[in-house]
C-alpha cells in the first residue's frame, strides 16, 4: 500500500466516524437539574443518616474533566415514610477530598402521585449549584449516584 492510499484509507475512516465523535455524550456530562419544589429549607444539620434502609453514595465531580470535587456541601430532604416532609429528613453531607459522600436514610415513599423521589442540592466551590432529584426503583436498597455539576 502506498503513502497516499494509506492517507486516503485514515481519511475515509476518520470521516466515516466523526459523526459518531460529534453526537458522542462528553466524559462526565453534567447531572440533569431537576425541580427544587416547595420544601427545600436551608441549613438541614450535617450528618450521615436520616433513617434506615436505603444508602445513597456517589461522587461529586466536574463536568467534562470528571476531576472529584472534595468540600463540596450536598444537601438532601425528601417525604418520610409517612408521605410527609419533615426536619428528620434533610441532611448535609461535605464530599471527603476524593469528592465522595455517602448516607443512610429511609427508603422515600411515592408522594402525591408522583414516584418515590430524593431532593438535592450541590455547592462546589467554583462550579454552579445544582438542583436535581433521585428517583429510587421500588424496592432498591442502595444506590451510586454521582452529582457532576457545571462550571
Ligand atoms: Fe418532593
Amino acid at each position: 500500500m502506498t503513502a497516499s492510499a494509506l492517507r486516503l484509507g485514515i481519511a475515509l475512516l476518520l470521516l466515516g466516524w466523526a459523526p459518531l465523535l460529534t453526537t458522542a455524550q462528553p466524559a462526565c456530562a453534567p447531572t440533569a437539574p431537576d425541580m427544587e419544589g416547595p420544601f427545600y429549607k436551608p441549613g438541614a444539620p450535617v450528618r450521615e443518616s436520616t433513617g434506615k434502609g436505603f444508602v445513597v453514595s456517589g461522587t461529586v465531580k466536574s463536568a467534562g474533566s470528571c476531576a472529584p470535587i472534595g468540600a463540596a456541601r450536598v444537601e438532601w430532604w425528601q417525604a418520610n415514610p409517612r408521605g410527609t416532609y419533615d426536619d428528620e429528613h434533610r441532611g448535609t453531607l461535605v464530599t471527603r477530598s476524593d469528592g465522595t459522600y455517602r448516607f443512610e436514610t429511609d427508603p422515600p415513599p411515592p408522594y402525591f402521585g408522583r414516584p418515590p423521589h430524593i431532593h438535592f442540592k450541590v455547592f462546589a466551590p467554583g462550579h454552579r449549584a445544582l438542583t436535581t432529584q433521585l428517583y429510587p426503583k421500588p424496592g432498591q436498597t442502595e444506590i451510586t449516584f454521582d452529582l457532576v455539576v457545571s462550571k
